[in-house]
């Protein structure tokens, strides 16, 4: 769709700005639109991008092989319970032997195909069509190069890998073999980062010329994934702009649509730390620690009153007393300043892409939300949008139009993770493999590997102090 189309899909170039929508000029002054606020607009004024169906439509499923059944594995094998007819799980393997026999038991598995290592589900000849690796970050590599090697596809998650050099072995290991790889950039597959895009290529706003990403963790959600749980150390996972960040990059890259030249990044991890610990704070927050009814990341506080993020703990049901026991025994429960964490907990990126395009990205642990904030800055127009709505404000006309299609409430798209963009990956992932054709794909291993690269370039920077190509 082109510039023209899309403006006369808003109403803007065939009706008077006084009849449809709103004359944002006549709301507020020009001072206030230069501040933040967009004018609220009538509900007449959305931008009608169309969803499509989460289900993949194929002459019969593919079939695969999940290789970690954790939190990652499982939410990508929920696709196959939804949708029988697209994808079918033939065979898992987890050390975790709880969450082996919970995807045998779903997917009604043959014993054969159970296994705890991947190293024996790929000794074994190839069994299915493709294969889904949602093992710990630095599990990817060795399980996708030997699974490309047997000929399966593969639905790869990211980080790629927690090397440079072992991305670009996975990228020449997929040409070497022909086969598909799929990075889980699951952004890219939402609709409202699908809606947006659209809007930009449309030519709506003109000339791209500069973009401010936000990447806000929620200070629970960092304390419960970069300090006590699965990734607090960068050298033993990734470092926190590619185990978190990498979709922003990937995002950012994506939208702009030109390749990244130059990076610079700064960073820290502020507060969780030892030498920030309160005094007499306990080893854990279940021992009684005099701090624990202030402190906002306690334990008791997160995962007994507020019940997040119970995933991790492969409850049988959410019982307190549960949930106490882990605490006891696991890292969820330690003190945030006691865990020999090393993660940054705020992170500044400077992006220069080709032409001249500029982005700035921030990831903050120290937001009360998660999501994504994102505003985009062309000569004719600008974008604003938080991952639920964006506004798009036309410069010539001075129109508001609105995105906020409300992704879950689209019976399809019920329970899938990021704005919908979980399964629609693997909607995307099931046409590709069905029809062997990558371009079906928005994240095929190429791009996935140029913003991967970029993230490898910002801890350099930060690390250095230096600025840094990207090539
Ligand atoms: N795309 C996204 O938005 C997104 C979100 C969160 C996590 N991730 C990534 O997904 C991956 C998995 O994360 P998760 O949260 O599901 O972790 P998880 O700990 O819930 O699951 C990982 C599973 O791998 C299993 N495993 C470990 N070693 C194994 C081996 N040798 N053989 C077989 N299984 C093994 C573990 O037992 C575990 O069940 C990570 O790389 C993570 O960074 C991606």
């Amino acid at each position: 769709m082109d510039r023209l189309e899309f403006l006369k899909r808003l109403g803007v170039l065939t009706v008077g700005a006084s009849l449809i929508g709103v004359d944002a000029k006549a709301m507020v002054s020009d001072e206030d639109i230069l501040e933040d606020a967009i004018p609220e607009v009538a509900a007449s004024e959305r931008i009608g991008t169309t969803i499509e169906p989460l289900e993949a439509v194929v002459p019969k499923p593919i079939t695969v092989l999940v290789i970690g059944a954790g939190s990652r594995g499982s939410t990508y094998a929920r696709y196959a319970e939804k949708f029988p007819k697209a994808m079918k799980v033939v065979g898992v393997a987890d050390l975790n032997p709880y969450r082996r026999e919970r995807m045998q038991k779903t997917h009604n598995i043959p014993a054969e195909n159970l296994f705890a290592d991947f190293n024996d589900a790929l000794a074994k000849p190839k069994m299915a069509d493709a294969v889904i690796i949602a093992t710990p970050d630095n599990l990817h590599y060795e399980p996708c190069m030997k699974a490309l090697a047997l000929g399966y596809d593969v639905l790869l998650e990211k980080p790629v890998a927690p090397t440079e050099k072992e991305c670009r072995d996975i990228l020449k290991q997929a040409k070497k073999y022909n086969r598909i790889v799929a990075v889980c950039h699951v952004l890219r597959y939402a609709p409202y980062f699908r809606a947006l895009k659209e809007v930009v290529d449309s030519g709506a706003i003109g000339d791209l010329v500069s973009i401010q990403h936000m990447e806000p963790i929620e200070h629970k959600h960092m304390a419960h994934s970069y300090v006590r749980g699965n990734w607090p150390l960068s050298e033993k996972t990734t470092p926190i702009i590619l185990a978190k960040s990498c979709h922003d990059l990937d995002i950012m890259r994506w939208i702009v649509n030109k390749p990244c030249e130059v990076i610079s990044a700064e960073g820290s991890l502020h507060l969780f730390r030892k030498e920030n610990m309160p005094e007499g704070a306990t080893e854990r927050c279940t021992d009684g620690c005099p701090h624990e009814k202030e402190c906002p990341y306690s334990a008791i506080h997160i995962y007994v009153e507020k019940q997040k993020h119970l995933h991790v703990f492969d409850l049988p049901r959410k019982d307190p007393k549960l949930i106490l026991e882990k605490l006891k025994t696991t890292n969820y429960g330690r003190c945030v300043y006691r865990c020999n964490n090393d993660q940054c907990d705020h992170y500044v990126a400077t992006i220069r892409f080709k032409d001249n395009v500029t982005a700035s990205f921030t990831m903050d642990a120290f937001t009360p939300w998660g999501g994504r904030r994102t505003r985009i800055m062309g000569t004719k127009g600008f974008i604003e949008g938080d991952m639920k709505t964006f506004k798009f404000y036309d410069f010539r006309s001075g129109h508001t139009s609105v995105w906020d299609q409300k992704v879950s409430e689209i019976a399809d798209y019920k329970g899938s993770g990021h704005g919908g963009g979980d399964h629609a990956l693997v909607r995307d992932f099931v046409r590709a493999v069905s029809a062997q054709d990558e371009n079906l794909l928005s994240s095929t291993i190429d791009v996935s590997i140029e913003s991967h690269v970029m993230g490898f370039m910002a801890e350099k920077s930060r690390k250095s102090m230096k600025k840094m190509k990207v090539e």
